[in-house]
């Protein structure tokens, strides 16, 4: 390998004290191949795409990056430079995402980055790196989500669908997705101006999320959706629960608002609800691959174009930034 593509750039969380408090900024900066961590394939990364997570991992977050200096990027999507196993030679191309990428393993923010072989999926036909990336994590937990919801038995005729954070990364591809599916949206938003975008995506209805955030003491509520797809948590995602069709289910993948969970029985017990987990991390490879698949096939969202933007390295900071204050607004992709 010449000297030229031995280093690399990528950008660099560093942390630092700052009298009693610690403080974080990043830059980019040049690297060397040998820095990156041990792993059997090294992969060029021609795209990423930015998560919740990274901005978390970018601000110091522990639960995400314990040490730094640090390179965050949680996806990637690339080309196999050199691999010490039989099942990926150079020239493949491949996605990575979850596992440890981003968070203790430098990820995606850069031009390469080393990993082990179990991580990786092929990247399915049907879909480009540029496309795998527009849906990323977020369009990855997405899939899972409507697959969770499908699975228990939800069907476009059972009524309209809840999505929170509709415009966030996650939130936006469900409502692509469920509407491409033949579902009645309706898009939970703290973005008046968005419901262009919300309709544009198929969203057929629009609400302020702050009318599930009031309390409300009563165990059930009047029924409303045969279904949810939930980022926020907390109050809200107690509210979706409780305003349940009888036999709905919610499927919950995130904490925007609230890792908490004020919760009774009675609309487990009384109506036969279900609150279904979603893990786009830990998923097992044969339904993250089955998921990449449909993603590419019978799940191709026609909307992908609309869903994204793209920015370069040097814009990363103040986009992360942008949605840790819950400004995201469908997918930013990072272009190598
Ligand atoms: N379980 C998993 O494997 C998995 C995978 C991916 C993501 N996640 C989680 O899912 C969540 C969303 O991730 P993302 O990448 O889609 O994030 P994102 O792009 O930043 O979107 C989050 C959206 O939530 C809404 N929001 C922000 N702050 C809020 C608040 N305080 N209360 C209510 N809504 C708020 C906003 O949309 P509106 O303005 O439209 O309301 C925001 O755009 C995060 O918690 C992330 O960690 C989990």
């Amino acid at each position: 390998m010449s000297t030229e593509t031995k280093q690399f750039k990528a950008m660099r969380v560093e942390e630092r004290q700052e009298g009693d408090k610690l403080a974080y900024s990043s830059s980019i900066v040049t690297r060397e191949l040998d820095s990156l961590p041990e792993g059997e394939v090294l992969v060029k990364v021609q795209y990423s795409s930015l998560n919740y997570k990274d901005a978390l991992s970018a601000s110091g977050n522990k639960g995400v990056t314990r040490n730094y200096p640090h390179t965050p990027g949680i996806d990637a999507a690339g080309i196999v430079q050199s691999s010490s196993v039989d099942t990926y030679a150079a020239g493949d191309a491949v996605i990575i995402t979850g596992y440890d990428l981003g968070m203790n393993t430098d990820g995606g923010f850069a031009e390469y980055v080393r990993v082990p072989a179990a991580w990786l999926v092929r990247l399915p036909d049907g879909l480009s790196a540029y496309e795998s990336m527009v849906l990323g994590t977020a369009g990855l937990t997405a899939a899972l989500c409507v697959d969770k919801l499908l699975k228990a038995g939800l069907t476009p005729d059972a009524g309209a669908v809840l999505v929170t954070g509709a415009t966030g990364g996650v939130g936006s591809v469900a409502v692509a997705l469920l509407a491409q599916l033949g579902f009645a949206v309706t898009a939970a938003t703290g973005k008046a101006e968005a419901a262009d975008f919300l309709r544009s995506l198929g969203a057929t209805e629009i609400i302020d999320r702050q009318e599930l955030l009031e309390e409300n003491p009563r165990p059930l509520l009047k029924e409303r959706w045969a279904g949810v797809v939930d980022v926020v948590g907390g109050p809200v995602l107690w509210n979706a629960v409780k305003a349940l069709r009888y036999g709905g289910s919610v499927a919950l993948c995130g904490l925007v608002g609230s890792p908490s969970l004020d919760a009774s029985v009675f609309p487990f017990i009384l109506r036969g609800v279900n609150l279904l987990g979603v893990d786009s991390v830990n998923v097992p490879q044969p339904l993250k691959s089955q998921m990449w698949q449909r993603l590419a096939t019978d799940w191709k969202l026609t909307q992908l174009d609309a869903l994204a933007q793209t920015v370069a390295l040097e814009e990363l900071e103040s986009k992360l930034n942008g949605l840790l204050a819950g400004k995201g607004k469908g997918r930013m992709v990072l272009a190598l």
